[in-house]
């Protein structure tokens, strides 16, 4: 367990002076606004700008006509972003169809409800079972769908099962929401083209903006020290980022752009709707004989965007036989991508809810029902790195007081209120990526470290500033980080949760080496004489220099020759999780209470416990924060969240923050976060596994299948609101 250090920007956050990409000044900035498709299928027929462009202050208005420069980009999850820039065909509601740039964002904002657009609509099909959708086998089109565990016959260990447990499950569209809406400033000097833009992956949107103009990615500086809030949606090139790139150059002056709250649910990413068909076949002893995991996903028209979490449901319990299979629905919808643990957070939900329903058959103690089926290999066959689930389970029912549970539905009642306890796990691929870094120690004992790694409110710098501290044996106060930037070396897209490890590899390994050169000499490298227990000051003075500094290159075991050179190209490399030759994953359990009022049926959650074991965690204190999010989060995705979509118009109803619901502090009472010691050295140098996308992958199933207890109600399709809870 690392230090609990707090995090080395926090003073800049809590005082404001943390420069965000829409805050960084440029020189006499135009402003845009953008204009969306008011429907979601057909084509614009004609559009009319004589009223917008009269607007006083109004530079230019970009659309279809004159922005056919701009190239096709396709780009991560086969998510292409050109075929829905602008038009004419329109894929979905809110499509960007125009920009206006003006001297002023009011002028920009009242020219865009002057553009006059006409359409040719046609009807659209919004979500599973609308008439019009087209299906297809995600495995032949979706690279993450290739290769789903298969393993044994399932159908027929199924019929053969003494016990059967045949359920469908839903989960609802969601929208990420950060508070930092999606901005993009672009400005040129002499060729060069400097983008200011929350990201995910700076090195990603350096190339694929480069391709979507045509110019040389040399020529893309982008700049993101710090990003309020992404959880998936800022990880990729989206359709708004070449748009802006290319106004600047055209109108010769910086754009500056922030789209509205409602523009970000169409011009971004989402998580979308999916369901689940689960039957589980188990002995009358609780070993699970067959696992069949069918789940489908809705995509937009020409995208096969696909979580396929059925990967890792699949791989959880030591089943006797698996099968898996995830179908496409394509609707006139905007392409889906990554929110917070894509594949996991729908697909395990299904699965601890029917683990739930299956230990209520067997009359088995859920906690029981997984140790019973708790195994190093998976039905493939694939041996676990480390699994520490049941040492998970074992702490937090400790520390919930889970032995004092009454099993029978809606026997723990004080007064009105209905008690519910439930529990669930937490599963999430240990993903390591490829990544390069530059580290200087001075002979004063500084040290800075170069990185371009991105401050997503994960605590990267403070985790990469204890990582050097630490092999080289100065303070952290010592050590400064540079992060967020497309002109430092490259370390992998944050998501996957794989930033920790990743950059925490490639900056021992830059450590390491100066490391080796200190204790030598410089002219002694590898003639093995160590020059002793000197401090820092004494080595340099012996070595006759002010500085040393490093560049490593980390690759992963899944790494090639040519990984890190496309790492420089924005194509980052992931391995670990299910992929590589032991299955890494970090794992968790998670316990909550219920009370439903009897009367009212209003849900409260007054006490959760997670308990997670992802083998070493650099600072308990970020650690912490995450998992509490998480499970905050957990408890929005049960209780709360939901894009509503309108099903005859395929249009999102609730698309801002005052009816898009999500927990307020009063929602939330008592979160216990246990981190439970795990070492594993198999998963990457550090033995660090990812923990940002951990800790919401359980709480809903631990929510549903709590209100299952409190009240007797099975509700399958999230989000559980009192209207499903009539009639208890
Ligand atoms: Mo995270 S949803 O893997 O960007």
């Amino acid at each position: 367990m690392g230090q609990p250090e707090p995090r080395i920007e926090a003073r800049l956050k809590v005082t404001g002076e943390a420069r965000y990409a829409s805050d960084f000044p440029v020189s006499n900035p135009a402003f845009a606004f953008l204009v969306t498709s008011s429907i979601a299928k057909g084509s614009i027929q004609s559009i009319d700008l004589r009223e917008a462009k009269s607007v006083p202050g109004v530079l230019e208005i970009f659309t279809h006509e004159n922005t056919g420069e701009l190239k096709e980009v396709k780009f991560g999850g086969g998510a292409s972003t050109s075929i829905q820039d602008l038009g004419p065909k329109i894929l979905h509601d809110g499509q960007i169809v125009a920009m206006v740039v003006a001297d002023t964002f009011e002028a920009a904002r009242e020219a865009a409800y002057k553009v006059d657009i006409d359409y040719k609509a046609e009807v659209p099909s919004a979500t599973f079972k609308s008439p019009g959708v087209t299906e297809e086998d995600a495995s032949k089109v979706s690279a993450t769908a290739k290769d789903l565990p298969q393993a044994g016959n399932a159908e027929a260990a199924f019929a053969a099962a003494e016990i059967k447990l045949d359920a469908e499950y839903g989960t609802p569209a969601q929208h990420h929401n950060p508070i930092e809406l999606f901005t993009t400033t672009a400005a040129w000097h002499d060729g060069k083209l400097t983008i200011y833009e929350p990201s995910q992956f700076v090195y990603g949107l350096k190339n694929s903006v480069a391709q979507k103009l045509g110019i040389d990615p040399e020529q893309v500086h982008v700049i993101s020290p710090f990003v309020g809030g992404a959880f998936g949606s800022k990880a990729q090139l989206t359709p708004r980022s070449g748009l802006v790139a290319f106004a600047a150059k055209k109108l010769n002056r910086p754009v500056k752009l922030v789209a509205t709250r409602d523009q970000g649910f169409t011009i971004a990413t989402y998580r979308a709707e999916t369901q689940h068909h689960i039957r589980i076949g188990a002995a009358r002893d609780g070993k699970i004989t067959s696992f069949i995991h069918e789940g489908s996903e809705v995509t937009s028209r020409p995208d096969p965007y696909s979580v396929a979490g059925v990967e890792d449901s699949a791989r959880l319990y030591g089943y006797g036989a698996v099968k898996t299979h995830v179908q496409l629905v394509h609707a006139d919808r905007n392409t889906p991508g990554f929110m917070r643990s894509p594949p996991v957070v729908p697909y395990i939900y299904a699965l601890e809810s029917a683990m739930d329903e299956l230990a209520i058959k067997l009359d088995i103690d859920p906690v029981e029902l997984r140790r019973i089926n708790d195994s190093m290999k998976d039905a493939t066959g694939k041996e676990w790195s480390s699994r520490s689930l049941m040492k998970c389970y074992d702490q937090a029912a400790q520390s919930f007081g889970w032995s004092n549970r009454d099993k029978k539905p809606g026997s723990m009642r004080d007064g009105d209120w209905l008690i519910g306890w439930g529990c669930a796990s937490a599963v999430y691929p240990t993903h390591l990526g490829a990544a390069t870094a530059r580290v200087q120690l001075q002979a004063n004992g500084k040290a800075q470290v170069l990185i371009a790694a991105h401050e997503i409110g994960t605590g990267v710098r403070t985790v990469v500033a204890q990582m050097a501290a630490e092999r080289l044996g100065i303070p952290v106060s010592a050590v400064t980080v540079e992060t967020g930037d497309s002109a430092l070396p490259p370390s992998p897209v944050a998501g996957g949760s794989n930033q920790t490890a990743s950059c925490c590899s490639v900056v021992m390994k830059a450590c390491d080496a100066i490391k080796a050169r200190l204790l030598l000499g410089a002219d002694t490298v590898g003639s093995g004489t160590p020059i002793g227990n000197d401090s820092i000051e004494e080595k340099f003075k012996r070595l006759g220099v002010g500085a040393i500094e490093e560049y490593a290159e980390f690759l992963p075991p899944e790494g090639k020759p040519d990984t890190i050179k496309k790492l420089y190209a924005g194509t980052p490399l992931l391995g670990g999780g299910s992929k590589g030759e032991k299955l890494m994953y970090a794992l968790g359990a998670e316990f909550v209470e219920v009370r439903i009022n009897a009367r009212t049926r209003e849900i409260r959650v007054p006490r959760m416990v997670g308990a997670f074991a992802a083998g070493r965690i650099m600072n308990t204190r970020t650690a912490r924060s995450q998992y509490l999010g998480a499970m905050i989060w957990g408890v929005s995705s049960a209780l709360h969240e939901a894009t509503e979509i309108d099903p005859n118009v395929a249009r999102y109803v609730n698309d801002n923050l005052a009816d898009y619901q999500i927990p307020v502090c009063a929602d939330i009472a008592e979160v216990d976060i246990i981190l439970v010691p795990e070492h594993d050295d198999f998963v990457n140098p550090v033995g660090v596994k990812g923990i940002g996308e951990l800790g919401n992958v359980g709480t809903a199933a631990a929510v549903a299948n709590a209100v299952y207890h409190a009240t007797g109600i099975r509700v399958r399709e999230l989000p559980i609101r009192l209207e499903k809870l009539l009639g208890v």
